[in-house]
């Protein structure tokens, strides 16, 4: 029911504030993360390709200001393109093969409006580990780079216990 500590923690850290700004939560779920950012003060959209979670999380906070959509990160609505200004990802993309997981990444990246935020959380690549076997998978560096195309810049990457990744990237 709470949102994900390295959602959290970040968002503490930073003094993050949504001030009416746009945020929405990729792959949402069962919605925690997208209340979240709703009570910091952001207009938030979450959305899920299961119309079953997306159903659940509208019915687990009655009243809430989220809008949730049911949407497929490769498929997304034009309207959304750049429209966010923070992004929230954690473990979409790396319960996705590949194909098609470049694609959601190129999906993660459009949602960010200019001057927006991304902060992308995943399971880490480490030696030994075969990148293929999942799901989950686990992203290498250059996964988590990729999240960075079409001009979005990496601001900072942390390499977490779990083993995790959490970065985050400024258009
Ligand atoms: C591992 S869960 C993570 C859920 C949540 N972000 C969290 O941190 O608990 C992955 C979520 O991504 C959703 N998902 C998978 N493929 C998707 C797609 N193409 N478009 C949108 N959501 C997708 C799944 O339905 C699921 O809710």
């Amino acid at each position: 029911m709470g949102p994900r500590a390295l959602l959290r923690e970040w968002a503490e850290r930073h003094d993050v504030r949504g001030e009416g700004r746009r945020a929405v939560v990729v792959g949402c779920g069962l919605g925690a993360d997208a209340e979240y950012l709703a009570r910091l003060g952001f207009e938030t959209t979450g959305f899920d390709v299961a119309a079953t979670a997306v159903r659940l999380a509208a019915e687990r906070h009655p009243g809430s200001t989220v809008d949730y959509r049911v949407a497929d990160l490769l498929d997304l609505p034009a309207a959304w393109r750049h429209a966010f200004d923070l992004v929230v990802e954690i473990f979409t993309v790396q319960a996705l093969p590949d194909p098609p997981r470049d694609r959601a990444i190129a999906g993660v990246a459009d949602l960010v409006a200019p001057g927006g935020t991304l902060l992308a959380v995943a399971f880490r690549h480490v030696a030994g580990v075969d990148p293929a076997a999942g799901p989950p998978f686990s992203l290498t560096r250059a996964s988590m780079e990729r999240l960075a195309a079409d001009g979005l810049e990496v601001v900072r990457a942390e390499e977490l216990d779990g083993p995790l990744w959490r970065v985050e990237y400024h258009r």
